[in-house]
């Protein structure tokens, strides 16, 4: 199902308070497609803890609250868009038991909702609007009166209206201009999460393997990069993916380029990669066991240097052939252009 301007009802959100708990890539482009789609600016209400998101907020002239409790008491409506991470402490201690019990709460992205994390009361509406585009796009298409694509779905209808009110919002941040998809937190979750944990990885690791192997064969630095990545084909072959179709983009590539991916891709067998897939899904995924570990390690993601974990997969990255080779093309690109 696909909803468009035409199914939501903008009058609904009318004398509504609409909280934004963050100003970031998302709340900052929300929250400014909102205002310019006609509600009040009084109505709208920035939460956010006193730093450089929170100056920007007051710069673009919204209304802005450090109090997170005070945010809470106000809130019709409350768009979570701080951090995945930070999520679960600031809205179940500081905000679930201020709200009013008939609030909205939007999110936009599956994760916590799926996982449980987050603590609801019984009436309130919990609904996700999760636009499929970086914050800046969010906003430049929608000020170039494009939509976007977007996933819709109503996680608890407390109030029986979960659904008028998620189509109301998602056409006042613009996502139903070019129709807004019916999902679930469990859809938006699973395919995230498997893309992140298993597509990517895989992607990543293809790049590295090849990379070691024509570098092997005698290929220099300076011509791999460029071959495989710095020279944006691949970004070029995914944008004609979504214009001409995942396999059609392939008629732009020569003759020698079109047999030679369709004969290779058609003779891997792809059934250790679908294994390797499914046991990331169900036994990685789905089960809880990467959420637990992350929430387990969330402290030291704020950390400074080797503390924290994600510091340390960087540094190991680091050592990659890939890594080092295109660490010396930049840095001599970076000699030359001096
Ligand atoms: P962000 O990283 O841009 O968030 C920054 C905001 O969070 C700022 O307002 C900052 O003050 C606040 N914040 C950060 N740490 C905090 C803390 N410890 N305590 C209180 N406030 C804190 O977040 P982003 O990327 O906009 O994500 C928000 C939501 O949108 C997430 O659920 C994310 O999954 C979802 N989303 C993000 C997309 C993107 O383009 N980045 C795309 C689609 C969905």
């Amino acid at each position: 199902k696909i909803y468009y301007d035409s199914d939501a009802d903008l009058s609904l959100l009318r004398d509504k308070q609409i909280v934004f708990l963050g100003f970031g890539n998302q709340g900052a482009a929300q929250a400014q497609n909102l205002r310019d789609s006609g509600i009040m600016n009084d109505k709208i209400l920035i939460a956010n803890r006193a730093d450089s998101y929170a100056k920007d907020a007051q710069s673009k002239g919204f209304i802005v609250e450090h109090d997170f409790e005070k945010a809470a008491i106000v809130a019709d409506i409350l768009f979570l868009l701080i951090p995945d991470q930070v999520q679960p402490n600031i809205f179940n201690e500081k905000f679930a038991p201020n709200l009013k019990p008939t609030a909205t709460i939007v999110i936009a992205s599956g994760y916590n909702v799926f996982f449980k994390r987050l603590s609801f009361s019984p009436q309130q509406d919990v609904v996700m609007v999760a636009p499929r585009m970086i914050g800046s796009s969010v906003r430049s298409l929608y000020q170039k009166g494009k939509g976007y694509p977007c996933f819709v779905s109503v996680e608890q209808d407390g109030t029986g209206s979960g659904l008028s009110i998620a189509l109301a919002l998602s056409r006042a941040i613009g996502a139903t201009k070019a129709g807004a998809i019916a999902s679930s937190a469990y859809e938006e979750t699973a395919m995230d999460l498997l893309a992140e944990q298993a597509l990517w990885p895989n992607i990543i690791m293809l790049f590295r393997e090849a990379f070691s192997v024509l570098k092997e064969a005698g290929c220099s630095d300076e011509a791999l990069c460029y071959e495989m990545w710095m020279s944006k084909e691949p970004a070029e072959i995914f944008e004609r993916a979504a214009e001409d179709g995942f396999i059609g983009q392939l008629k732009h590539h020569s003759t020698v380029s079109q047999y030679g991916q369709l004969n290779g891709a058609l003779a891997l067998d792809g059934e250790p990669a679908r294994a390797h897939f499914k046991d990331i899904l169900y036994n990685q995924i789905l089960n809880g066991k990467f959420a637990e570990h992350l929430s387990k390690i969330e402290p030291d993601l704020e950390k400074d240097g080797l503390q924290n974990p994600l510091n340390q997969l960087y540094a190991k990255a680091e050592e990659t052939e890939l890594v080092q080779a295109e660490k010396r093309v930049r840095g001599r690109l970076a000699d030359l252009l001096q």
